[in-house]
């Protein structure tokens, strides 16, 4: 017994130390210039601050979201940073011809593309499940089917420029988390998805990249306001979460964990104790604080 333990645990630091460990690749934003760049959801929130990112790294961006007035200000930012390049086009992603539609602009103004950033979501309550089936086939619609119609068009040139696809998830696309259950849903369609797709990818030796970014909690406007009152943790800044988003794309890495600590806990208990992962969950969040509706 004492044995086994004088092997066990060592051998157990071992592979923790492993799965926490992350290699510091070399990233430079050097590897975005003059890179052609699209980002949905880029009008708030990460993928704002990714717009920004980008354009200091002097990229060619076009940006979509719905609302154009905020996009018009986005770009000038972006054009103020340095970017090589900006543009959007505005439109719902609710519209099942849109994702067509900026696809379709990336390839007339650039002829081309090389990196494909899904970032967006739309609008969902933070509460119990209330039975509301449409709203779950509506967000299926913009949070994963568009994902989906967005990288078939963009394929072709994504082929061509041997480039890279970067698709925004959450811990809830990894792990059962309550008062979410549609968006869950749709995340873990997203890895589901895009997982099997690029087993695909290198099998028929496709050289397009795919990274699926399980991201925790971030400080933007929306998560703060829907999620405080029942989640106590601080959250983790939008402006670093946009950089690795970034930084795990170009560096075209399987999976990016953020903020990688409390992620990588969180997945490797998910693993060895689900259902200790899942109380801890439950008992983390202020319950009586959710709002019925
Ligand atoms: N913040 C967090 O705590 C957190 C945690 C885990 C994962 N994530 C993921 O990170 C990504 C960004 O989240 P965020 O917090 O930055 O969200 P956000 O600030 O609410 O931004 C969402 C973006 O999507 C756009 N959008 C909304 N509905 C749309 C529609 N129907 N068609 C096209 N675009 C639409 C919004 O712009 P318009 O309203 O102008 O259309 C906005 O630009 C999401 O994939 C989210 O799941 C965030
Ligand atoms: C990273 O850069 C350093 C110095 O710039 C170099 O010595 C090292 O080999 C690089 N590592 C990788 C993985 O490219
Ligand atoms: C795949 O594409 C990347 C980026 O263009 C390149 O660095 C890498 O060498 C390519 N790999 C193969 C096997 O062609």
């Amino acid at each position: 017994m004492a044995l086994l333990l004088k092997i066990f645990i060592p051998l157990l630091g071992l592979v923790v130390a492993f799965y926490f460990y992350s290699p510091s690749e070399n990233f430079s934003g050097e590897m975005l210039r003059g890179k052609r760049v699209m980002v949905t959801g880029a009008s708030s929130g990460i993928g704002e601050q990714m717009a920004y990112h980008l354009a200091r790294m002097e990229a060619h961006l076009l940006l979509t979201a719905r609302t154009e007035a905020k996009l018009q200000k986005v770009v000038e930012r972006c054009l103020e940073l340095g970017a090589a390049s900006a543009r959007y086009v505005s439109g719902s992603m609710e519209d099942t011809s849109f994702p067509e539609v900026v696809v379709k602009e990336a390839e007339n103004t650039w002829g081309g593309l090389d990196m494909l950033i899904l970032n967006h979501i739309s609008y969902s309550h933070f509460t119990y499940f209330n039975g509301d089936v449409e709203h779950v086939r509506k967000l299926l619609e913009t949070n994963f089917l568009s994902y989906v119609a967005m990288t078939v068009a963009a394929l072709p040139m994504l082929k061509e420029s041997e480039g890279s696809i970067v698709v925004v998830s959450s811990v809830a696309g990894k792990t059962g988390i309550p008062f979410v259950a549609p968006y869950s849903a749709t995340k873990f369609a997203l890895d589901g998805f895009f997982s099997s797709l690029r087993q695909e990818f290198i099998i028929d030796k496709v050289n397009v990249s795919i990274t699926l970014c399980v991201l925790g909690y971030i400080n933007t406007e929306s998560a703060v306001q829907m999620v405080s009152h029942v989640i106590q943790d601080t959250p983790a800044p939008k402006e670093e979460c946009a950089l690795e988003i970034i930084r795990s794309g170009a560096l075209r890495q399987r999976e990016l964990y953020y903020p990688s600590w409390t992620v990588r806990s969180l997945l490797l208990l998910h693993g060895i104790a689900p259902d200790f992962l899942d109380s801890l969950i439950r008992s983390s969040y202020k319950v009586e604080n959710v709002r019925r509706t």
